[in-house]
Formats: structure tokens, C-alpha cells, sequence
């Protein structure tokens, strides 16, 4: 049996402001993470395939539940090779925390779909990678707008609106932006689906709020492209209340939040599906950002990472 082995790798990504609301037809603003990554290993291997990742190792057949959007498309598209599903073992190493908001599932998606077409020596097109990596965000979220799956893929900041063209958003905001970890859980599936709920139980307060969240991506919009990073945080402020009043805020990220702007942030959110996983903050200058990081590590968060908009986005 011939030896082979083959890559495939993928970047995290951070949502600057539009979560949940980009579910719903409005505009969201979300750049690539590439601090973060996910690597896929693929390798000849005789037997059934075999799976070692964050949360498994063992028979692929056997894989959890929270795995099955990963076990589909492989499944499906090894099945539409005509190929057997056997004689090969995946492993996945990643540095993006799992389920926090930055992207993971849907990088895991991708880096394993690329793996796996050049295991099997078939050509890939974009159109291929969205398609599995929607497929599986579906399984994993119930609802996904296709945001984290479009930066993820294009590796270029967007201003994202669901079903329409992408629409490249390259800037240099003369801000830093400091990214942290909860180390909880984030929530997504959960939190995508109480939005749902009170858009059925409360629509008049649902779209209010959704609503709300739109016009301030579109203020985000023009605050980045005049690099006004001072409006820009006021505004992911805002937007953060309006995310806790939508419910998908929890006790620690509203902690972070305030403890980043008490410290001189120009403003702050959480990021992603929420209720748990990361919260982002920007700061003026690259010595706040360092303190700022310093004081959200001692208030509990369990990392931090320090992006300079002003060069990082080109
Ligand atoms: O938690 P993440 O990284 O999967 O981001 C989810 C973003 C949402 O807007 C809440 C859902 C979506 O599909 O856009």
C-alpha cells in the first residue's frame, strides 16, 4: 500500500459586529484570525478510517454527536468519489479554541474537505468548499448565516450580508484590537436558537433589536472607512448591549466587557454565537492594548491575542 499523506489547513475568524442580526438579513463585519488555525492530516492507513481531533480519537464511525457535521461531509464526500470509506486516518490539530466564536467548526470543515479532495487527487473549487462547509455548519448550528464560512474561505475581512455577493472589506484602522477567551464554552446552536424563539414569541421586540444591530454595523461601515476607531468602539459597545438584551450575553463576557472599557478600551463586545466563548475590545494605542489584555487576564480570561488593525488587514 502506497504511503501517502496529505494537508489541510484553515484560519479562525473574529465577527467585529453583526452576530445574530446577519442571521436575519442584516450586514455583519468579521475579519480573518489567522493567530488561530486548524490543520488536517490525512494519511494512508489500512483498516477502517480512524479520527483523532480535540474531542475523539477513535473510529470515525463511532464519533460523538457533537462531531456529526464533520462525520457527514466526510462521509458524503468520500461517497461521492466512489470511494470506500476505509484505508485512512485523519488527524486534526488546532489552535483555534473549540466553540468561542472563532470559527472553529467551520474551519475544521475546511481544512478537512481540503485535505481530503487531494487525498483523493480531486479537484476543488471554492463553490465545493462552501458548499460542505455549509452543510456542515447546518448540522452544527441549525441556521447558520454563512459568515464564518465566507471569511474562512476568503481570508479577507468582509462586510457580509447573507446571501448576497461577498464583498471584500480590506482596511487599515489605526486601532488594536484585543481578542479574548472566556475559556467557557460559547453556545451558538443554543443561543442562534432562542433568538429564533423570541422572534416567534416577541417579534415586535426581536426586530427592534435586530434592527438596531443592523444600522450599527452600516455606522461601523463608514466609522472604519474614516478610521474613527473612537466611533468604532462606541458602537461595539452599543452593539454589545443590545446582544445581552437580545440574550446571548452571560455574566462573565459582561464582566470582560466592562472591565476592558473601565480600563480605557474605546469600546467592547462579545463576539460570535456568544453566551460563553470570546469578547473583543479596541484600544487607541498598542501599550493600552497590552494593559487592557493584562486586566482581562486578571479578571478571569484564560488568553488573549492583540491584532493591529492598522497593519494586519492589508
Ligand atoms: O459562534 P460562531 O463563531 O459560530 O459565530 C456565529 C455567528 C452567528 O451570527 C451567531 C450565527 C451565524 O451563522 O451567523
Amino acid at each position: 500500500m502506497e504511503n501517502k499523506i496529505t494537508t489541510g489547513t484553515a484560519i479562525g475568524k473574529i465577527i467585529l459586529i453583526g452576530e445574530h442580526a446577519v442571521v436575519y438579513g442584516q450586514p455583519a463585519l468579521a475579519i480573518p484570525f489567522p493567530e488561530t488555525r486548524i490543520k488536517t492530516i490525512i494519511s494512508r492507513k489500512r483498516g477502517p478510517v480512524m479520527l483523532d481531533c480535540f474531542f475523539y480519537k477513535g473510529l470515525l464511525l463511532n464519533a460523538p454527536e457533537r462531531l456529526l457535521g464533520l462525520t457527514t461531509i466526510i462521509k458524503e464526500i468520500v461517497n461521492g468519489f466512489d470511494k470506500e470509506l476505509k484505508d485512512f486516518s485523519i488527524r486534526i490539530e488546532s489552535s483555534i479554541p473549540p466553540e468561542r466564536g472563532m470559527g472553529s467548526s467551520a474551519a475544521v470543515a475546511v481544512a478537512t474537505v481540503r485535505a481530503l479532495y487531494d487525498f483523493f487527487d480531486q479537484p476543488l473549487t471554492d463553490q465545493d468548499l462552501f458548499k460542505w462547509s455549509n452543510i456542515s455548519e447546518k448540522i452544527v448550528h441549525g441556521n447558520p448565516s454563512g459568515i464564518d464560512t465566507a471569511i474562512i474561505i476568503g481570508e479577507t475581512p468582509l462586510y457580509y450580508i447573507k446571501g448576497k455577493p461577498f464583498v471584500p472589506f480590506p482596511f487599515k484602522l489605526d486601532a488594536f484590537l484585543i481578542v479574548a477567551d472566556t475559556g467557557e464554552l460559547g453556545q451558538t446552536q443554543a443561543a442562534v436558537a432562542s433568538v429564533e424563539k423570541l422572534m416567534d414569541t416577541d417579534p415586535e421586540k426581536g426586530e427592534d433589536i435586530i434592527k438596531q444591530l443592523g444600522f450599527l454595523t452600516k455606522n461601523a461601515k463608514v466609522s472604519i472607512e474614516s478610521n474613527d476607531g473612537e466611533k468604532l468602539g462606541e458602537t461595539m459597545s452599543k452593539a454589545h448591549s443590545l446582544l445581552d438584551k437580545l440574550g446571548v450575553s452571560n455574566e462573565i463576557l459582561n464582566l470582560l466587557v466592562s472591565v476592558a472599557v473601565e480600563n480605557g478600551a474605546l469600546g467592547a463586545k462579545l463576539t460570535g454565537g456568544g453566551r460563553g466563548g470570546c469578547m473583543i475590545a479596541l484600544a487607541a494605542t498598542q501599550q493600552e492594548a497590552i494593559s487592557i489584555s493584562n486586566k482581562l487576564l486578571c479578571n478571569g480570561a484564560k488568553n488573549t491575542w492583540i491584532y493591529n488593525m492598522g497593519v494586519d488587514l492589508l
